[in-house]
């Protein structure tokens, strides 16, 4: 009856209504405008209240961020390999670099530092030598005597030996380098057809470093080194997926893995020591998912005990190593169950989800690793494509770790702008950018894959609050204690507020500059 009543005087409403917007068929641009208002609401961001000084700053970006958008070559639609040069010119970038990023809290132990620095630096030392495997790649060690030959690879050679033979040792160094990173100037279609092709090639050159870098002065130094790469890159705290392999001397004896966590904790002490404004670094033990049930079994052992006696470096418990090939998580159920049973705290920090093998068993690891309690999903690239575990995810606050070059040079995504990450974000998803390898891509630190995250699934649409939400996700995610976090917080945001009142007005004077130039 009421509603019998209210249609005539709807449509008079609408009549009059109507007229006044254009037609009777036109939508209501009034509600248009409120529909997209709703929509960049609920966006990363979308309700972050800026200062002055970030609306100037954003106002910038902005103007930046539309003239490489307008631009024929586009960074985000190219292989990071053939955008890297691009990237690196780029103003939004620039300004990406300075900006303080907060935390890096997926990133592997041996892929922090530039190769440059492993060629120039440690393949340079006394002592080290080199093998050719039969399958074009090379392995390395450091002895003070002639090494044992390693089953499909030649003698070992002293590189100082070799390198004395020579004339000019710029393409052996090249060809070194090229060993251990999956960079390449060659055309990346070429160089790395399909997946299998690129993760046996990062398989390789993640064996062929792992000789220079678990000798012990190198492990230290590299560790060091990677710290003050990210801390360059306006990083602040870290959380590293660490194997903690055996680490080896000079003489061949071997230290075990207590030896190496509480390196990496005495290590992380002295740069936070040397460097105020950094806050630290955790580590998340982490085994390859190839192992059988046993060996799993002990490690988780081994994890648990871990983590009691070094509760200050040790974050908690993942697996590596690539998802379609390996065992998926529930295969491990038992062992992974262990630290419930016995009432012991061991967070997980799984990796999930790095796959498009949608519908397999592999498909169902970010599932598991919720249902396991993982405090978050490393990668959860498939995320999108599985609506319970994304309103788990969603509900349990378990962020996803998105590192968007990694997909792309492991054949995932070829267009950046179409990563999935792109829906998360437009949802406020809790999710953090991460970088994974970024020397074997080629980058380093952290703001490559802003560059990608921001310029690239971000659009025009994501603005100086979508950096900022990530950058307080990065500490609200991690495994740090609710005190730490607001200390970290209130670190970040004192060079948060330095970095935009700083950039402002630079970017201010670089303006005012351009202008006189172009008066005179
Ligand atoms: C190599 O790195 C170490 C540690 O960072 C540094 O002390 C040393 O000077 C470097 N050597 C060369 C040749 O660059
Ligand atoms: C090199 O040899 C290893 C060991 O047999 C094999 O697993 C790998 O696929 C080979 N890699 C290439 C690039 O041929
Ligand atoms: C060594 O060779 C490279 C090319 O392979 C060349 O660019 C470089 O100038 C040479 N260096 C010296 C010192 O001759
Ligand atoms: C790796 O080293 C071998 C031996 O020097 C070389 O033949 C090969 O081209 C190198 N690979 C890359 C990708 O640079
Ligand atoms: C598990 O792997 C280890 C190391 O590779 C091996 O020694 C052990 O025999 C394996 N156990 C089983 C039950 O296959
Ligand atoms: C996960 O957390 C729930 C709720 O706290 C708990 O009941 C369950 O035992 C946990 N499961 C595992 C495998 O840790
Ligand atoms: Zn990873």
């Amino acid at each position: 009856m009421a509603v019998g009543l209210q249609r005539p005087l709807a449509v008079v409403v609408c009549l009059m209504l109507c007229y006044l917007s254009g037609g009777l068929s036109m939508p209501d641009p009034r509600q248009r405008e409120a529909l997209i208002q709703q929509e960049e609401s609920r966006q990363t961001g979308g309700r972050v209240v800026l200062t002055e000084a970030e609306q100037q700053l954003d106002a910038l970006l902005f103007k930046m961020k539309q003239v490489e958008v307008a631009s024929a070559d586009f960074p985000p639609a190219m292989h990071f390999f053939q955008a890297r040069h691009l990237i690196r010119t780029s103003p939004v970038f620039s300004v990406l670099q300075k900006m303080p990023k907060g935390a890096a809290l997926h990133v592997h132990d041996f892929s922090m530092v530039d190769v440059e620095w492993l060629v120039n630096n440690v393949t340079y030392r006394p002592y080290c030598y080199m093998c050719f495997t039969d399958n074009r790649s090379i392995r390395f060690i450091f002895s003070s005597q002639l090494p044992k030959t390693l089953p499909r690879c030649t003698p070992w050679v002293l590189l100082k030996k070799l390198r004395d033979k020579m004339v000019n040792t710029t393409e052996l160094d090249a060809s070194i380098m090229g060993n251990l990173t999956l960079f390449t100037l060659q055309d990346p279609e070429t160089a790395y057809p399909s997946q299998d092709a690129v993760w046996d090639r990062f398989e390789q050159a993640f064996l062929a470093a792992l000789g220079l870098v678990t000798y012990a002065p190198v492990f230290r130094d590299y560790y060091y080194q990677g710290l003050t790469q990210f801390y360059m890159d306006s990083i602040m705290y870290l959380e590293l997926r660490a194997l903690l392999p055996q680490i080896y001397e000079l003489d061949g004896s071997t230290h075990d893995r207590t030896w190496t966590l509480k390196t990496y904790q005495d290590l992380t002490r002295q740069f936070t020591a040397e460097h105020p404004d950094f806050f630290g670094a955790r580590i998340i033990f982490t085994v390859h998912r190839g192992v059988n049930i046993s060996v799993m079994t002990g490690v988780v052992e081994e994890a648990m005990k871990l983590q009691r006696d070094f509760p200050d470096i040790m974050a908690g418990f993942d697996l590596v190593g690539r998802e379609d090939t390996g065992r998926p998580l529930w295969y491990f159920r038992d062992a992974l169950s262990l630290p419930a049973e016995r009432g012991v705290t061991l967070p997980f920090f799984f990796h999930a989800g790095e796959t498009d093998l949608e519908g397999t068993e592999v498909d169902q690891n970010m599932l598991d690793a919720l249902l396991f309690n993982t405090s978050r999903i490393g990668h959860g690239f498939a995320l999108i494509r599985h609506p319970v575990a994304r309103g788990l995810s969603r509900k349990k606050e378990v962020a996803v770790e998105v590192c968007p070059i990694s997909n792309q040079v492991l054949k995932l995504v070829n267009d950046i702008r179409n990563h999935p990450a792109a829906a998360l974000m437009s949802e406020n998803h809790p999710v953090v950018i991460s970088s994974d390898d970024p020397a074997m891509f080629g980058a380093s630190g952290l703001s490559y894959d802003f560059y990608e995250a921001f310029v690239g699934f971000g659009g025009l649409r994501s603005r100086i609050g979508s950096l900022k939400v990530l950058a307080i996700n990065s500490i609200r995610y991690s495994s740090l204690t609710p005190k730490q976090k607001d200390k970290a917080l209130a670190l970040w945001q004192k060079s948060w507020d330095k970095f935009v009142s700083e950039n402002k007005l630079r970017n201010k004077g670089v303006v005012y500059v351009f202008f006189e130039l172009h008066l005179m």
